[in-house]
């Protein structure tokens, strides 16, 4: 019998409030009904031991972790979501589309805070080794506007959002230099349209550099 052919993986990027959530659901949806096997899936988290690392990351004060144990942390988390849901899925021929991956862990970690280029690189060959997204969507907006959008919706997930404006600039920033370092994997979407026109420029992106 022949194997499955492996699932892509695609992930969701952006800072607070940009649609990420909501992105994924539609874009999750949109493939199911072309007939593409898919499970949608969120960092930190994704896993039942990831999410018990995520609590530590998104709840409580901001300045509960510097920025090196936070990276420590999400690339825990990385792994175990990696090993526990992503590489078994797409080993099945499921697709997988995630909401936020490493390029997180790169714009806030790195951009944000200050950790070192050469400090990711190293923790992602440690926790991740040579894989890599198929297709990463930078979804991009101006900081204002998401952070406004992430303050009307409720729970306890603010730790990020109570940083201050010159991080979140840097994280937007930092999103647009490693999508601008590596077109050939991730597409910048305009995320400042409605959530129906966003996921219309989504879907054009997959379809366009996945063949879907
Ligand atoms: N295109 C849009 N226009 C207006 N509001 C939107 C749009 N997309 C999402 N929203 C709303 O903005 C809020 C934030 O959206 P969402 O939770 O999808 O963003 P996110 O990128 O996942 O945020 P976070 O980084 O905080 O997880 C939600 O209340 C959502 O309903
Ligand atoms: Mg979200």
């Amino acid at each position: 019998m022949r194997a499955a052919q492996r699932g892509r993986f695609i992930t969701l990027e952006g800072g607070e409030g940009t649609g990420k959530s909501t992105q994924v659901v539609r874009l999750g949806a949109w493939l199911g009904a072309r007939g593409v096997g898919v499970v949608t899936t969120r960092e930190p988290g994704g896993s039942p031991g990831a999410e018990m690392i995520r609590k530590l990351l998104v709840e409580g004060p901001a300045e509960r972790w510097d920025g090196m144990t936070e990276a420590l942390l999400h690339f825990a988390a990385r792994r175990d979501h990696l090993r526990s849901t992503v590489w078994p899925a797409l080993d099945r021929g499921t697709w997988v589309v995630s909401d936020r991956f490493a390029d997180s862990t790169l714009a806030y970690q790195g951009h944000g805070h200050g950790v070192d280029r050469t400090v990711f690189d190293r923790l992602y060959a440690v926790a991740v080794g040579d894989f890599r997204p198929d297709l990463t969507l930078v979804l991009d907006l101006p900081i204002e506007v998401g952070l406004a959008r992430a303050a009307r919706r409720r729970g306890t997930e603010t730790r990020y959002e109570g940083l201050p404006k010159d991080f979140h600039g840097r994280v937007r920033a930092g999103f647009l230099a490693i999508a601008r370092d590596d077109p050939a994997r991730c597409a910048v979407i305009d995320a400042s349209a409605d959530v129906d026109a966003t996921a219309a420029a989504i879907a054009r992106a997959v379809a366009g550099r996945l063949g879907v």
